[in-house]
């Protein structure tokens, strides 16, 4: 694998997820892949659990792991081409690349969406120029528009909860003070749609996300209506995609006052089938989910986040297959 951003990157799912629950088995059994193997994680914005979780797996591959904060500690990244450098930005992404791989072999990135362009943010223009300059296999670790590693734990999370073959998956909006990329839920809706669960995303009317991400999917704007009979309630805020309305993109649609309905409680478990909740977290109490929900015996947000180790050390473990 010489990158990993879509689903479709980490092949067959039934294979994948096998997999997961083989490094679940024992986690340590390919140190031999990672020795003398170092991998460079890049983080444009903060993280706890990507930082941890990655370079936990990293180094149960037997890897040597250099972990950036590009701004703090770093000389601060010019991005575009053709700008005179005489801002705050001391050096750029065309050179910081190459340098950054020669001392790595494999480089895992996070660079969030601006919300200065449209344009930009969906053409990911940050991570393509790590997968052109770079020379080295590169894997999102959340960038503007997907989070890859989340959507692969989450959907282990699901294949070890479900209680029936074919689970009903419904991810809904819920509010937040302000306004969060859409890479979640874009991820999430791929990865959904190309395993085998009955999927609904509910939203309200101006938060239709990406068709390239969500093309096929069931689109409930009551979410009382979409929670009937659920057996896993996603729940994750994102601010408008600008698919309905271009204008808005990237801003939070109304006050979130208005909006305090959709924060998932109790009210709306009830018409479930007594389902599990779920949350890549960090998460906001009582603004996405009540206290209550969250910590119910249904809440999977801990082992969920315990998978974010397994599913990076899927990848990074075909990565070195690979080199
Ligand atoms: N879910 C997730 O990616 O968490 P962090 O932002 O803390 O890495």
């Amino acid at each position: 694998m010489k990158v990993f951003q879509h689903v479709q990157d980490i092949g067959d799912l039934s294979v994948a997820l096998a997999e997961a629950q083989e490094v679940k088995r024992d986690r340590y059994q390919w140190q031999h892949l990672g020795k003398n193997k170092t991998a460079l994680l890049i983080f444009f914005n903060n993280s706890l659990r990507t930082r941890l979780s990655t370079q936990k797996a990293a180094m149960n591959l037997g890897m040597n792991v250099i972990v950036l904060d590009v701004n703090q500690g770093a000389w601060k990244l010019e991005t575009e081409r053709g700008v005179v450098m005489d801002g705050d930005k001391s050096e750029h992404l065309l050179e910081a690349i190459p340098v950054m791989a020669s001392y790595c072999d494999i480089i895992g990135v996070r660079s969030f969406a601006r919300f200065e362009s449209r344009e930009d943010d969906y053409e990911e223009k940050i991570l393509q120029q790590f997968i052109q300059y770079s020379g080295r296999p590169v894997f999102f670790m959340e960038s503007a528009t997907v989070h890859p590693l989340q959507a692969f734990a989450d959907l282990i999370t699901i294949e070890e909860n479900k209680t029936n073959a074919r689970p009903k998956v419904v991810m809904t909006w819920a509010p937040h003070p302000k306004a969060l990329p859409q890479a979640v839920p874009n991820s999430f809706a791929e990865w959904m749609l190309a395993a085998d669960v009955d999927f609904v995303i509910t939203h309200p009317e101006g938060y239709e996300l990406d068709p390239q991400f969500v093309q096929g999917a069931r689109v409930e704007y009551d979410q009382m209506k979409a929670f009937e009979g659920a057996d896993f309630i996603y729940a994750k805020n994102w601010s408008c995609p600008g698919v309905t309305r271009p204008e808005a993109y990237g801003k939070v649609l109304e006050d979130y006052h208005t909006m305090m309905d959709w924060c998932v409680s109790t009210r709306q478990m009830a018409v479930t089938n007594d389902a599990a909740f779920m949350h890549c977290l960090p998460v906001r109490r009582n603004m996405i989910v009540t206290d209550d929900v969250i910590e119910s015996p249904r809440s999977l947000v801990i082992p969920e986040a315990a998978n974010r180790e397994i599913s990076a050390q899927v990848v990074l473990k075909r990565m070195l297959q690979a080199l």
